[in-house]
């Protein structure tokens, strides 16, 4: 009946508003012509509406003046018009339409995590417009050049959608501050003009398909706080001039396809808190200039291919809470200095590089604060320093893949949060069956659920203590070592166990009666050892997908 299109109709609309309550304690009496176009344009908006689950518009009624409906603020005096919309996380599903450009006032749009599909609404003629959140909907197509019209923006989020096309010239939004475009499908290269928006703090272009060169003029945007460009296929070189932006804060570059070398003169950001190049193609050595960023909490130069020995001037990161240097070439001892850094370290990954001789025997007592510590694929060697027991917070050690030797310490009885301990493909041993309390010890961390100490030089007996080890163990790997005797059957308490190899070991005796009770093994390794008897329990071990019996003296069919 009311079709908002015709414009007597909504005059008497805006009448029918007057009498009814709505309106009237609104200041001034009359509906305004200009706020008629707001009306209308809402109106539109909610015809553009397919789904309401929570009944969030059911206020956008007759009954009730526009200014009062849910998520709508006017300005305070007449003509009322509406300076903000925010409808966020309400679940509304449907098309964003274009009418909302009419609404000229609008200084706040806010949308986000919603359903909405479909393309951009063309907001070109919004001059007032400061704040436009569509992020976390499904939006299709580009995202439309007239956009830039809208030159009073300062923030701007539309990631999280499926938007495509290029990133439009954005150079005339001189007030932009906050620019998030991350999460959609957006090609072509980062326009230079983006470096014209000297007022922008916090950038987000992260998984996107960008290709081409970080704008050599990046150091326009001296404010910068936030800069995030991952995971796109960026490459060419890191431009050094990102070291004069003194308010960087957040620097995020990984996932691309940057070359050349760390430049010395990101030392010079001393406001970094985060500097994060993982899985690219840098080369070169560390600068030691990154030693003097004095509030870096996080350094991530994981998977690249840098060289050289780790400098020690890392050591002086007294903020640091994470490094993770791990796949690249780094060559020389562990980095002694880094045991300065003691009061924060975290997380310290070195993994999958080519760093030998000993680990600093006090590493534990000058890093207490460690959760991870992961150092495998190296060529370490010496002992394993009994100080880790020291760092009571680890939940993570992997040494495995080095040339440890020696004994395994009775110290990581202490780790009470240790969940996984891979000291596999090493040369430790155990040589008089005292060598095995670490494994009585280990009854204390109830919550591992990962132990490798497969190829090593471990032989005896597997103790009782096997079966007092974490209820909640779900890996158990022995495999290639010369343990001999039977297995226990308290090896049977470990029923949530999943994955067990024994493989490659002299073990005797029969398997019937341990292996009723672990239910749930998808992986069982039993080959080339001495069981023998029969093997009729496996009916019950409904989840294997990989069984290993070879070279055994088993008789008798498997049911
Ligand atoms: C307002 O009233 C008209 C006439 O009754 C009706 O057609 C229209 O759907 C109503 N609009 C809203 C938003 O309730
Ligand atoms: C409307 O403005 C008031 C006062 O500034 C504010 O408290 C309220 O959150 C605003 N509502 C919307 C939907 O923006
Ligand atoms: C919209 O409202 C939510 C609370 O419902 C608030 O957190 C958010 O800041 C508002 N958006 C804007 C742009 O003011
Ligand atoms: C928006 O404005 C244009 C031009 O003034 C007009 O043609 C259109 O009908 C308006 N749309 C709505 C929904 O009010
Ligand atoms: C940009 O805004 C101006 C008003 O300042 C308007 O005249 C022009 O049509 C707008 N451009 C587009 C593409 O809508
Ligand atoms: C850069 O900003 C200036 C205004 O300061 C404007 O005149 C110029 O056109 C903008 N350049 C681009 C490429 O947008
Ligand atoms: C640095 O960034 C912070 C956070 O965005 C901001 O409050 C501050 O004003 C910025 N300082 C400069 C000099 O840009
Ligand atoms: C950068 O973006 C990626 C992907 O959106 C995100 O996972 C990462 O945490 C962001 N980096 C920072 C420093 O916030
Ligand atoms: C380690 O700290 C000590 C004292 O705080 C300092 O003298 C030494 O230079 C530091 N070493 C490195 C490599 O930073
Ligand atoms: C650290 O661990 C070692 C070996 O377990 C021990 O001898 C030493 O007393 C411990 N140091 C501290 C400070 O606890
Ligand atoms: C073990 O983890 C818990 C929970 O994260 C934590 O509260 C506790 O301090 C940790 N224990 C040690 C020794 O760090
Ligand atoms: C295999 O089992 C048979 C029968 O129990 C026994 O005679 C033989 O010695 C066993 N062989 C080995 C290598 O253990």
């Amino acid at each position: 009946m009311c079709s908002p299109e015709q414009p007597a109709m909504l005059l008497l609309l805006a009448l029918l508003l007057l009498c009814n309550n709505g309106i009237s304690d609104v200041e001034g009496s009359t509906i305004h012509e200009s706020s008629i176009v707001d009306l209308h344009a809402l109106l539109d908006f909610k015809l553009g509406i397919t789904n309401d689950p929570q009944g969030a518009l059911n206020s956008w009624s007759n009954n009730t003046h526009f200014c009062r409906w849910r998520g709508v603020n006017c300005t305070t005096t007449s003509p009322f018009r509406v300076t903000e919309i925010n409808l966020t996380s309400l679940d509304l599903a449907g098309q964003i339409t274009s009418s909302l450009g009419n609404m000229t006032f609008l200084r706040s749009l806010d949308l986000e995590w919603n359903k909405f599909v479909g393309p951009m609404p063309i907001l070109a003629r919004l001059q007032q417009l400061h704040t436009l959140y569509l992020n976390n909907n499904h939006l299709h197509g580009i995202i439309p050049d007239s956009l830039t019209n809208c030159t009073s923006l300062v923030n701007l989020d539309l990631s999280v959608n499926l938007l495509v096309g290029q990133i439009p010239i954005l150079g005339h939004l001189q007030q932009l501050e906050t620019l998030y475009l991350d999460d959609n499908d957006l090609h072509g290269t980062i326009p230079d003009s983006v470096t014209n928006c000297s007022s922008l703090a916090n950038l987000d272009l992260s998984v996107n398909s960008l290709v081409g060169v970080i704008p050599p003029k990046l150091d326009f945007i001296s404010h910068i706080f936030y800069l995030n460009l991952s995971e796109n296929s960026i490459a060419g070189p890191i431009p050094p001039k990102l070291g004069f932006l003194s308010n960087l804060s957040y620097l995020d570059l990984s996932g691309n396809l940057l070359v050349g070398q760390i430049p010395p003169k990101l030392g010079l950001l001393s406001n970094l808190i985060l500097l994060d190049l993982s899985r690219n193609m840098v080369a070169g050595q560390i600068p030691p200039s990154l030693g003097f960023l004095p509030n870096l909490e996080y350094m991530f130069l994981r998977s690249n291919q840098l060289e050289g020995s780790i400098p020690g001037e890392l050591g002086q990161l007294q903020k640091l809470k994470e490094l993770i240097l791990g796949s690249n070439k780094l060559s020389g001892e562990f980095p002694h200095a880094i045991l300065n850094i003691s009061a924060s370290l975290q997380i310290l990954g070195l993994e999958f590089n080519m760093l030998d001789k000993a680990l600093p025997p006090k590493i534990g007592d000058f890093l207490p604060n460690l959760k991870e510590l992961t150092l495998d694929s190296n060529t370490f060697e010496g002992d394993i320093p009994a100080s880790l027991g020291n760092a009571t917070g680890l939940e993570l050690i992997d040494l495995s893949n080095n040339s440890f030797t020696g004994q395994i310490p009775i110290s990581f009885g202490k780790l009470s949060n240790l969940t996984r301990l891979n000291l596999q493909l090493n040369y430790l041993e155990t040589r008089e069956s005292r060598d095995w309390e670490f494994l009585n010890e280990l009854r204390n961390c109830r919550s591992l659920n990962l132990l490798s100490l497969s190829y090593n030089q471990l032989q005896g007996h597997i103790l009782q203590f096997i079966g007092n080890l974490s209820p909640s163990l779900d890996t158990l790997f022995l495999s290639g070592n010369s343990l001999s005797g039977q297995v226990p059957q308290s090896i049977g308490n470990l029923n949530v166990l999943t994955r067990l190899s024994l493989s490659g070991n002299e073990l005797s005796g029969t398997v019937e009666g341990w292996i009723r009770n672990l239910r749930r093994l998808t992986i069982l390794g039993l080959s080339d050892n001495n069981f023998q008897g029969g093997i009729t329990q496996f009916a019950n071990l409904i989840h294997l997908q990989k069984l290993y019996l070879s070279d055994n003296n088993f008789t008798g069919g498997i049911q």
